[in-house]
Order: structure tokens, then C-alpha cells, then sequence
């Protein structure tokens, strides 16, 4: 449903977006992740057909940007960067200009207003003009425009940027909602949200494909994939363990969080520490009020994969032990 095929932007001599090329189909929901500066918003911005590209072609719901833009942004909601423009409107007159413009006309149009300004708790700055409004207000505008004419294919660029826990969660549940019929592409630099909303998530890096995968098997390629973390009440059964754990032959490393009485048994690659740990516990009687299996720190991986000078050859599972 979105297609995009070496897809480059060149800003004089910054080569924004090199040579990206990928698929999307409805029910995914793509995250894309890069580190300030990296793409994400030139690439969303040409595939919702507000930027033309320098290079390669972009088709969303079988028709191409170029050629047939009116029929191509027809089914594209798009939420840009930063704050809605014609911020001197009120939000209900902000409304009906995006529904105008949507040729959206009688019941639908009522209800489709209903429903943004109910989703997006709109109610109560109905009446006020934009610019006046908080950032969050201002996002969650920026939102409702985009949801208005419920198209097919939705371009968000940081959706919950600025916006307070609360309506995070609405938005990541309205976003996840959505999906179930739609294809949804969102920008962020929260990496819990990329578990929380998306079923697959691409890096970018100085504009380029660093990794395309789901959120879980990023998270494989962590170090901290399968590590166990404890926490002690004790300050010697805390030493005693460091060393201890440092012993297994299953451990790679181990890291201690001194003030917190922590330590974190890392395996060693695609190996498993936790029957090994288990079993120290036990054979030492240690009290470990707390226990904590991880799945692996996306954080951590996006360093990796966004960093280093070679983030072009990414490395493979449990390759990346410094
Ligand atoms: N209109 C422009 N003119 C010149 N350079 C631009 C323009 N827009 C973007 N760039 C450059 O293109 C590169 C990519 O910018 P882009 O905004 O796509 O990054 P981003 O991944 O969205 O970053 P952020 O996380 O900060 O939003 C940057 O080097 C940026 O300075
Ligand atoms: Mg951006």
C-alpha cells in the first residue's frame, strides 16, 4: 500500500534521505526511528507528497505521488512536525477549513468532526484560536486534522510529542486502534513507544536503513537480551554475589549498581544466565527481594545501530560486546 523505491532528498550538499527503499502494507505500523537529523521527517514528508524528491519514486494505495498526487494524498492523513500552521483559527474553524478542503459534506462530515473532537478531547478549545493554544492542545489539533477524513494510510511524525502521560496513552491507543484497518507509519524518539504501537520498526541513519525489523527482535540484538537483574537487601550478600556471578561460565559480565544494591548478569552471546543465577540463589540461600528477567534495552541498540561510524553494517545478534 506504500511503496517507496530509491527514495533520495538532497538539500545542496546535505544528502538528506539516500537511496531508502521499502514496503508498508495495511495493519502494519511502522516505526521509524534515527537520531536528530537522520531522515525521518524529508522521508515522511515526500511520502505523504508535501516534498518532492530528488530521486526514486513514491506510490501510496497504488497510485504514484508524482504522477497522480491529488488521487495519492486523497487517502493520506498527515500529522507534520510542530504545530498545525493557520494558527490565527479557532479549532472548530480549523476543522471545517480541513473539511472543506477534504470535500468532506452533510452527515459524514458531522460525524467525523464528532468523532476527532471526541477522541482527541477537543471540547473544550473549541472555540479558542490555535495559537493560544499549549503545545499539547496544538498536537493533538495537528491530529485531529489528520484523522478528519479517515484515510487509509497515516503519516504521523512524533504524534505524542509534547503531549502529557494521559493523552499519550490515548494517542498510542487510538493509534493501535487504527491500525487494524489502516497503515500507519509514526516518527518517535520514545522508545517504549515503539513497543507499545508498532509491529515493526526501521533506523535510520544519515538517511540510510540501519535495521528493519520487529520491535522484539531489535531488542534480541541487545546486549541485555535474556540478562538477569537482581536486587539485594545486603550489603555482603550483594559482594558475595558480584563475585559469585562473575564465576558462571555462562556470564559474560557482570554490572553492579552499588547505591541500589543491583547487579545485572549479562549472557554470554545468544546463551541464557537464569537457571545458572537460579541455582546460586538457591545453593547460597541469598534473600533477593527482586528478580527481573530482561528482554533487551532498545535504547542500547539504537546507540549501536546510530553511533557507530560503520551503523551502515549493522551488527548481528549478540555481536555487539564492547
Ligand atoms: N529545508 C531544508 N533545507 C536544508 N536542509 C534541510 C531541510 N530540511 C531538512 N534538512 C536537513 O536534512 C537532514 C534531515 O532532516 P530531517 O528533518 O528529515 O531529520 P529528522 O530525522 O526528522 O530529525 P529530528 O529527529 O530532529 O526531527 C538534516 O541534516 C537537516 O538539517
Ligand atoms: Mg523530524
Amino acid at each position: 500500500m506504500i511503496k517507496t523505491q530509491n527514495l533520495s532528498k538532497r538539500y545542496g550538499d546535505v544528502l538528506a534521505v539516500d537511496d531508502l527503499s521499502f514496503s508498508v502494507a495495511p495493519g502494519e505500523v511502522l516505526g521509524f526511528l534515527g537520531a536528530n537529523g537522520a531522515g525521518k521527517s524529508t522521508t515522511m514528508r515526500m511520502i505523504a507528497g508535501f516534498l518532492a524528491p530528488s530521486a526514486g519514486r513514491v506510490s501510496v494505495c497504488g497510485h504514484d505521488i508524482e504522477h497522480d498526487p491529488v488521487a495519492a494524498k486523497a487517502c493520506v492523513g498527515y500529522l507534520p512536525e510542530g504545530a498545525p500552521s493557520y494558527g490565527e483559527m479557532t479549532v472548530a474553524e480549523f476543522l471545517d477549513f480541513v473539511a472543506d478542503v477534504r470535500g468532506l459534506a452533510g452527515a459524514r462530515r458531522a460525524e467525523r468532526r464528532r468523532f476527532v473532537i471526541e477522541r482527541l478531547a477537543l471540547e473544550r478549545v473549541a472555540n479558542q484560536v490555535i495559537e493560544t493554544l499549549s503545545k499539547g492542545y496544538r498536537r493533538r489539533v495537528g491530529l485531529a486534522q489528520a484523522l478528519l477524513h479517515d484515510p487509509q494510510v497515516l503519516i504521523l511524525d512524533e504524534p505524542t510529542d509534547g503531549l502529557d502521560p494521559n493523552q499519550k496513552h490515548e494517542v498510542r491507543r487510538l493509534i493501535n486502534e487504527l491500525s487494524k484497518d489502516k497503515l500507519v507509519i509514526v516518527s518517535t524518539h520514545i522508545l517504549e513507544e515503539v513497543h507499545e504501537v508498532c509491529t515493526r520498526a526501521i533506523i535510520i541513519a544519515s538517511g540510510r536503513i540501519v535495521a528493519d525489523e520487529t520491535p522484539v527482535a531489535l531488542e534480541a540484538r541487545s546486549r541485555y537480551h535474556h540478562a538477569v537483574t537482581l536486587r539485594f537487601d545486603r550489603p555482603e550478600q550483594f559482594a558475595a554475589a558480584r563475585t559469585a556471578l562473575g564465576g558462571l561460565r555462562e556470564v559474560a559480565a557482570v554490572e553492579a549498581d552499588d547505591r541500589g544494591l543491583r547487579l545485572t548478569a549479562i549472557p554470554r552471546s545468544g546463551g541464557a544466565v537464569l537457571p545458572a543465577v537460579s541455582g546460586l540463589i538457591a545453593a547460597n540461600d541469598w534473600d533477593v527481594p527482586e528478580l527481573h528477567l530482561e528482554a533487551g534495552r532498545l535504547d542500547e541498540v539504537f546507540r549501536t545501530l546510530t553511533q557507530s561510524p560503520a551503523s551502515a553494517g549493522a551488527p548481528a545478534r549478540g555481536d555487539n560486546t564492547p
